[in-house]
């Protein structure tokens, strides 16, 4: 699918499968603008009829198709509904345009153009950027395992009509690397458990820096994970016949700014000892969302060219119920000396996470670091499943986080790092112990397990995507399964960090 813009005179003369116009509403009544007026002229005030028998009134995401029958060079004119424009979120475009691929695949448009339209609440450029970087991301499947897929129509090209000359060549660029980065975390969450282990996981951390400039892939093996001392990881990894990996990417764009991102690699979630229900488990392979938007957000930064120095690390392991597995009760040492009092097998995440913290502690010297993790079923009953939570120490990181979210429509709310919740995570035999006697406020022990672990006096910044990285139900903007959610806003936060 390829985005242009076109600077136009005159509608009727536009030769294209398909016309889109986005049409807001004002109150019950649909807003016909000027221009398609006049267009209906020429089709015998067709638009005008299918309007009024449909008792058409714009709602937001929904449709009319009217066939031109030859009055026209257009074959079909598509008018979108965007709802009252007092009441729309700025999110709109994007999922409209979502929809709006969906329905042209449908309709067998190959070409077709966007007319004019005034952006509501955003500017022109932006609501244009939305509406095309919706379609992209509404055009995703993942139909490797479907024997029978359907023939696929293809949208060739998308024309935004401007009154005035404006090029978004660049920002149509930029959105179609971002959707190949979604895309890359999408498929490996998708792919069944079994064929994404803590070695395909590796797998993919080498191919990407194989294929990129400026990048390099260390991959510690299960004994060399045991020379760090990564006492939790190995834990963790305990419980299954496969081996854990921890995987160092490095991205070096030059500059000075030292940025670590983490993220949770469970590729498969059991709960171990302490088993989760069958219904809790189908979606387990999820578990590694954190790593795959890390995998992701690496897999384009050599196209994207960031200033900057990117440190991607990734703990992964299974966390299953094996011989060996560790039993409620075990403690284990962590990668900086602390002692880990393992009370709840399930609450693994934040183990092999406060390792990884603890080798970066270590070996980087980050300016920011940044965590993503499938990290509590608490943050879900929180927030649902379209808001992630947003834990950070320092003000200004939590600002540009926030900045980048909302520019690219992605939900985050801030939960407190609570000092006086610290001292439920006490332990009587070990330094801490990774879950509390009460179940109340699990997002925040989580968040505050890994304080624990952070290197002193550095920026961070914990993002619990539990809700948001799996989708239970097909969506606008994904289908059933991993979402990629969090890459849009990192991709953004680090361009802005550059
Ligand atoms: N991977 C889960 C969290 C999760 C839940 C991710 C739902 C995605 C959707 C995590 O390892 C876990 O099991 N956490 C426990 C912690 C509890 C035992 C303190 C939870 O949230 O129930
Ligand atoms: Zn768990
Ligand atoms: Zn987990």
């Amino acid at each position: 699918m390829k985005f242009i813009t076109t600077h136009f005179h005159s509608l009727d003369k536009v030769i294209t499968d398909a016309q889109v116009f986005f049409i807001r509403a004002n109150g019950t009544e649909a807003i016909i603008p000027e221009e398609l007026h006049l267009l209906d002229t020429s089709l015998n005030k067709s638009i005008h009829t299918v309007i009024q028998t449909e008792q058409w009134n714009a709602k937001e995401r929904t449709h009319i198709v009217i066939h031109t029958h030859g009055s026209i060079p257009t074959r079909l004119i598509v008018l979108i509904g965007l709802g009252d424009s007092e009441k729309a979120d700025a999110g709109i475009y994007l999922k409209v345009g979502a929809r709006l691929v969906k329905l042209l695949k449908k309709l067998r448009v190959t070409n077709c153009t966007i007319a004019p339209f005034s952006g509501i609440p955003l500017s022109l450029e932006h609501s244009i950027q939305d509406i095309a970087f919706g379609m992209l991301l509404g055009d995703y499947e993942f139909v490797k395992y479907k024997k029978e897929s359907k023939e696929k129509h293809q949208i060739e090209s998308v024309s935004f009509l401007t009154i005035q000359p404006l090029d978004l060549h660049s920002n149509f660029e930029r959105m179609e690397i971002f959707s190949q980065a979604v895309f890359y975390a999408r498929d490996i969450v998708n792919e069944p458990p079994s064929n994404m282990t803590p070695s395909h996981v590796a797998d993919k951390a080498i191919s990407i820096a194989d294929s990129s400039s400026h990048m390099t892939a260390k991959i510690f093996s299960k004994n060399e994970i045991e020379e760090l001392e990564m006492g939790g990881l190995l834990a963790i990894a305990r419980g299954s016949s496969e081996e854990p990996k921890f995987i160092h990417l490095t991205y070096n764009g030059g500059g000075d700014k030292v940025i670590t991102l983490v993220g949770k690699g469970v590729t498969f979630d059991s709960g171990g000892l302490s088993l989760k229900p069958s219904k809790a488990m189908e979606t387990m392979k999820c578990d590694m969302a954190g790593a795959a938007l890390v995998l992701g957000v690496f897999s384009v930064l050599s196209k994207l060219k960031p200033n900057i120095i990117v440190h991607g690390l990734i703990p992964t392991t299974e966390n299953m119920p094996g011989t060996h597995a560790i039993k409620p009760g075990d403690v284990v040492t962590s990668m900086n000396g602390k002692t880990i009092e393992i009370l709840n097998t399930d609450a693994e995440g934040r183990i092999i996470l406060a390792d990884a913290l603890s080798y970066a502690e270590k070996n980087i010297q980050s300016n920011q670091i940044i965590d993503v993790a499938t990290l509590t079923g608490a943050c879900v009953i929180a927030l649902g499943e379209e808001i992630a939570g947003l834990f950070c120490n320092d003000a200004a990181l939590k600002q540009s986080i926030q900045t980048s979210a909302t520019s690219t429509h992605e939900s985050l709310w801030e939960l407190p790092l609570a000092q006086e919740y610290e001292s439920m995570l006490s332990s009587h035999i070990a330094d801490i112990k990774n879950i509390a006697t009460v179940r109340y406020g699990g997002a925040i022990l989580a968040a505050l397990f890994l304080k624990a672990f952070v290197p002193k006096d550095t920026p961070w910044a914990h993002i619990d995507i539990a809700g948001p990285a799996f989708a239970e139900k097909d969506t606008d903007l994904s289908p059933y399964g991993g979402t990629g959610f969090g890459v849009r806003t990192i991709l953004d936060f680090l361009l802005t960090e550059d």
